[in-house]
């Protein structure tokens, strides 16, 4: 079995992307981190991929003004370092048209919510967890979804149920949510690696 190589694009903090790190460093997940990508040059992302030893780069608008060259360099990382699978870890910018049709049905974003509920453009962090409380949901979850050029919308690939506790704050349902993305994220990582998930029949 050939070792699945992970790219990720994140934009702060990286929990999920640390928690695949970990997977995939104690054994249960069976694929390998190969390249950081963040937009943000002070994100935590990136500084924890510098302590993991995990070639890294800043790529955004600041060193790329043009969206066309910030997309061509972009997908010129990912391939030089040999990425098999596009994981978005808390990314907050749209892929551009050469990536996501190189990558094509290999690249998963993460979201905190059931979509296709309290997702799509402005519906992003806190904000998701608010809208959930403030429509009285009792359950809400996670998310994890193919990626193409809209937001939040592309098929679902794995989906996850947290449950909306009495006198819940948006604080307290994000830390119950994240451990469970956090769960939910190298689970499905190792069934795409074992062939459990196929991610070609999900993306028709
Ligand atoms: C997560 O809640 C994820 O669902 C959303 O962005 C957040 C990223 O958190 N897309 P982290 O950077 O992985 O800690």
């Amino acid at each position: 079995m050939r070792i699945l190589r992970l790219g990720f694009l994140a934009s702060h903090g990286g929990s999920n992307m640390q928690a695949i790190i970990d997977a995939c460093k104690d054994g249960r997940l069976d694929a390998e981190p190969a390249v950081v990508i963040s937009n943000n040059s002070e994100s935590t992302a990136l500084e924890r991929a510098r302590r993991e030893g995990i070639p890294n780069y800043h790529l955004s608008s600041a060193t790329h003004r043009d969206p066309a060259e910030l997309d061509a360099a972009i997908l010129r990382t990912l391939e030089e370092h040999g990425v098999d699978l596009v994981i978005l870890a808390g990314y907050m910018k749209l892929l551009g048209p050469r990536t996501l049709a190189r990558y094509r049905g290999r690249i998963l974003n993460i979201h905190p919510a059931l979509l296709p509920k309290f997702g799509g453009k402005g519906l992003y962090g806190k904000k998701v967890h608010e809208a959930v409380l403030a429509a009285g949901e009792r359950v809400t979850g996670v998310t994890i979804h193919l990626v193409d050029e809209r937001y939040d919308a592309g098929p679902i690939v794995a989906q996850s149920e947290v449950p909306v506790l009495e006198g819940d704050t948006v604080d307290s349902l994000a830390a119950r949510v994240l451990e469970r993305e956090h769960q939910l994220f190298a689970e499905t990582l190792q069934k795409i690696a074992v062939g459990e998930i196929d991610l070609d029949a999900i993306d028709k």
